[in-house]
């Protein structure tokens, strides 16, 4: 009885969504869905649909589609680089906010919300602050005050414009890396230990008591073997689990979704149940970078549509797996892409050896692919009783 109702809660819920966001159907033409855009067709879920934006390619007056479509296919922006430690404090003590905060505006005019990246991560960071680590300048405890100084400033520099900040990125090894045990990685565990990850979640909380909070990293869209020795999915299930008993305040767990069609793909199901376990916990969920990259073999390169056609079919399905995986897990808050055009995509510049590209949604002539239009049927085709309204997730105290 009880379930019923819920469920038909659920139901009038999407009815009343759709309703309101349904273009009027003009005389004798039937109201088209594809026609919408991906952020008014995932509206109808109360799912936000993001995209990682280039700042330097949204102000290229050359180039104003990317501006157009960044303002109108997406719900959510993340900023590609510019809220990185390395472009925010380059220089010791010298903020340059600039571009960060042309991207909160530029939000803001397009009714978008802003995920925060990133407060705490390994790379992208000042040549200051790893060399005078490295020479013995910067000591232990000091090192703690500026991540401390450094979260607590940027937190409070954009307070009530962040939505979910990535609090800590990619803290965990992977099963290639020596040793092959999983174990917390990089400069911040080194050199402060892991207990640097508790201490920047209390930091951000204190500066901002409504921007819900994220641990955020790669390959973990799925479990494995559900050892955390060898399975990274298992080993940041049971950080969240240690930092929730422990009563850090983390809301939600960032699945980044970097794929390639090289690797084969998960199923949908393998990857709700990740969705799921997560929930069990309390936390939300976000796909927060999501790109699925291709290898450019010669045959690709020449055109060779043998070639082509099986790599564009394998990266629309692995977008959609991830998509319906989210739109099936409510507590899945929002859909990041890392940018939404082959024309400006991290990939080729980061995966050379061999070459890899081929790894969004729109074509470098802004032309959308397959994994664009699978995307759109996903979010049209899904509904009650399996997909359901967004829960709410109130940040943790
Ligand atoms: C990447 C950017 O896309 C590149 O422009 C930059 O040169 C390197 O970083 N995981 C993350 C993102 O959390 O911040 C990375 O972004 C991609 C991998």
């Amino acid at each position: 009885m009880k379930l019923r109702r819920w469920l038909a809660a659920g139901a009038v819920a999407v009815a009343t969504a759709a309703t309101l966001n349904v273009a009027p159907a003009t005389a004798g033409r039937p109201y088209d869905p594809a026609a919408q855009s991906l952020r008014d067709l995932a509206k109808n879920h109360g799912l936000y649909l993001g995209t990682a934006v280039d700042m330097d390619v949204l102000h290229d007056a050359t180039d104003p589609r990317y501006r157009e479509l960044t303002g109108s296919e997406f719900s959510t922006v993340t900023a590609e680089n510019a809220m990185k430690w390395e472009s925010l404090e380059p220089t010791r003590g010298h903020y340059n906010w600039g571009p960060a905060d042309e991207l909160v505006a530029f939000a803001r005019k397009h009714d978008q919300r802003v995920r925060g990246h990133v407060l705490v991560w390994q790379n992208q960071l000042p040549g200051w602050l790893t060399s005078g680590v490295a020479d013995g300048s910067i000591s232990k405890a000091e090192l703690r005050g500026i991540l401390r100084d450094h979260i607590t400033k940027v937190v409070t520099h954009f307070k009530g414009s962040i939505w979910q900040w990535d609090v800590v990125n990619e803290a965990v090894s992977d099963p290639w890396d020596t040793p092959s045990t999983l174990h917390y990685k990089g400069f911040w565990a080194e050199h402060l230990g892991p207990d640097y990850i508790a201490d920047a979640f209390r930091w951000a909380r204190a500066a901002d008591p409504k921007a819900l909070l994220f641990y955020n990293d790669y390959n973990i869209e799925a479990f494995g073997s559900g050892n955390a020795a060898d399975d990274k999915t298992q080993f940041v299930y049971e950080m969240a689990r240690d930092l929730l008993a422990k009563r850090v305040p983390i809301d939600g767990i960032g699945s980044q979704g970097h794929l390639g069609t090289q690797y084969g793909n998960y199923d949908t199901l393998q990857v709700v149940d990740a969705l799921k376990k997560f929930a069990g916990l309390g936390l939300a969920t976000a796909f927060t970078e999501v790109d699925v990259r291709s290898q450019l073999t010669a045959g690709v390169q020449a055109g060779d549509e043998a070639e082509i056609n099986p790599r564009l079919q394998a990266s629309a399905l692995n977008f959609s797996i991830l998509l319906r995986a989210c739109l099936a897990e409510r507590h899945c808050l929002s859909f990041t892409l890392w940018g939404f055009t082959d024309r400006h995509s991290w990939v080729p510049g980061w995966f050379s050896d061999p070459p890899e590209g081929l790894a969004t949604v729109y074509d470098e002539n802004y032309q959308p692919k397959r994994a664009y239009q699978e995307m759109k049927a996903d979010l049209i085709f899904a509904g009650p009783p399996y997909v359901l309204p967004r829960a709410v997730q109130s940040p943790r105290k």
